[in-house]
């Protein structure tokens, strides 16, 4: 009989979102009247349409390979080269950062991407979280064996966690310790929370002076409204030297479904061999795209090309509006319930403390049950975010408008 992955079994229950699925369908089902109410705030999912530059788009790729001049196959696996060009140009070059378009591997998802990264670092590293985190980051280290068993409150022994908390608004300091890898996610999923320049030059220093790699996840940072803050970490001087960025058009573009995203490697970022040699990282993750990965559909990327072009990227612009826009409203309608409100301000995430009394899971009991409304339990993302929950900006104006309304009129 063949052996099993005996990491997997390390893990805990469900991912998240699939178990706040199953309990709301549970709820659906035992409550068919109140389910036709149900307003979904749970899993960062997209609800407005995708921008009409990107659909005309996609109809001309689409045409594109019914005719044989203009059909393809197999694209490049690391991207089209103007994907790519357009990428370099308008994310980073046009904003004075140095970042080549062959530093630029398009994808399917930064979630895929910040799993997939494992592939190329080592099973030694001592890895640091966040916690409350992206269950992502520590469910994929868990799954190659980088953890023990974790503890009742869910934290695995082999992670080096660095609590977010109110105290430090929810953003760490580096540690005392050394630490090899440190996943950073700003605007932060969940908390809402931004790391200023100072706090990210702080951990660009601490990285360089330990020779760790930052895994810098900026799948939100088109949500910035405070323009002191960076939105990507070669902001930082240095950062081409210790970090990996991670970023999504699913946010912005609204690809969550259609997935495209892209990470930056830096040739410049090196790690070490067993034997203490320093080399690059960037052609191991070139080889294991073009090892593992087909690459990104031509449709799809001719899709992300057109969030670059002018009406592309005013139509992104009014879509991260409209979600900021609810985020303000549901932030004013939590404060207006009397609660304590995090995010939502450079984010499209809200943080909510629960009443006192209230633990996450409970929390999101009354107000499934009371106000019909999914929100996801803040000790999901882990043991710190015990006592909070998430509410998602993502959704229509009418459904953001009536869940700060069923907000105010829950009774705690
Ligand atoms: C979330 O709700 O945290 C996100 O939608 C998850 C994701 O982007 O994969």
């Amino acid at each position: 009989m063949a052996f099993l992955n005996e990491n997997y079994l390390k893990l805990k229950a469900g991912y998240l979102f699939p178990e706040i699925a199953r309990r709301v369908k549970a709820f659906g089902d035992a409550n068919p009247a109140a389910a036709s109410r149900l307003i979904r705030c749970g899993i960062g999912d997209v609800t407005e349409p995708l921008p009409p530059a990107v659909t005309a788009a996609l109809h001309q790729a689409v045409d594109d390979l019914g005719r044989r001049e203009t059909f393809r196959g197999y694209g490049p696996e690391q991207g089209y080269d103007w994907l790519r060009a357009a990428i370099g140009k308008s994310d980073y070059r046009d904003r004075g950062l140095d970042v080549a378009d062959d530093e630029i591997f398009v994808s399917d998802g930064s979630k895929c991407d910040c799993g997939a990264i494992l592939d190329i670092l080592g099973h030694r590293n001592r890895i640091a979280i966040t916690d409350p985190v992206y269950p992502v980051y520590v469910d994929t280290n868990v799954m190659v064996g980088h953890t023990g068993e974790a503890d009742t409150s869910g934290a695995y022994a082999g992670i080096h966690y660095l609590p977010c908390t109110e105290a430090n608004g929810f953003i760490p300091e580096p540690p005392a310790e050394a630490v090899d890898v440190i996943y950073l996610c700003s605007p932060n999923n969940p908390t809402g929370a931004a790391a200023t320049r100072a706090q990210l030059e702080a951990w660009v220093a601490y990285a360089r002076r330990h020779g760790s790699v930052l895994l810098f996840d900026a799948a939100y940072e088109a949500y910035i409204t405070d323009p002191a803050i960076p939105h990507s970490i070669y902001e930082i001087p240095g950062a081409r030297e210790c970090a990996i960025e991670f970023r999504s058009f699913s946010k912005d573009g609204g690809f969550t479904g259609t997935r495209c995203a892209f990470t930056v490697v830096p040739k410049s970022l090196m790690a070490r061999t067993e034997s203490g040699e320093s080399r690059p990282l960037h052609p191991l993750w070139l080889r294991r795209m073009t090892t593992k990965f087909n690459g990104v559909s031509y449709i799809i990327q001719r899709g992300a090309a057109a969030l670059y072009t002018p009406d592309g990227r005013r139509q992104v612009r009014e879509l991260v509006e409209h979600y900021l826009g609810n985020a303000s409203l549901l932030v004013a309608g939590a404060r207006a319930a009397g609660l304590k409100v995090f995010g939502g301000v450079n984010a499209p995430y809200i943080w909510v403390a629960a009443p006192a009394g209230y633990t996450s899971w409970a929390a999101f009991d009354k107000i499934l049950n009371e106000a019909n409304v999914v929100i996801t339990p803040g000790s999901g993302f882990g043991s710190k975010g015990e006592g909070y929950f998430r509410v998602s900006a993502f959704n229509s104006r009418a459904n953001a408008e009536e869940v700060s309304r069923r907000l105010q009129a829950l009774k705690w």
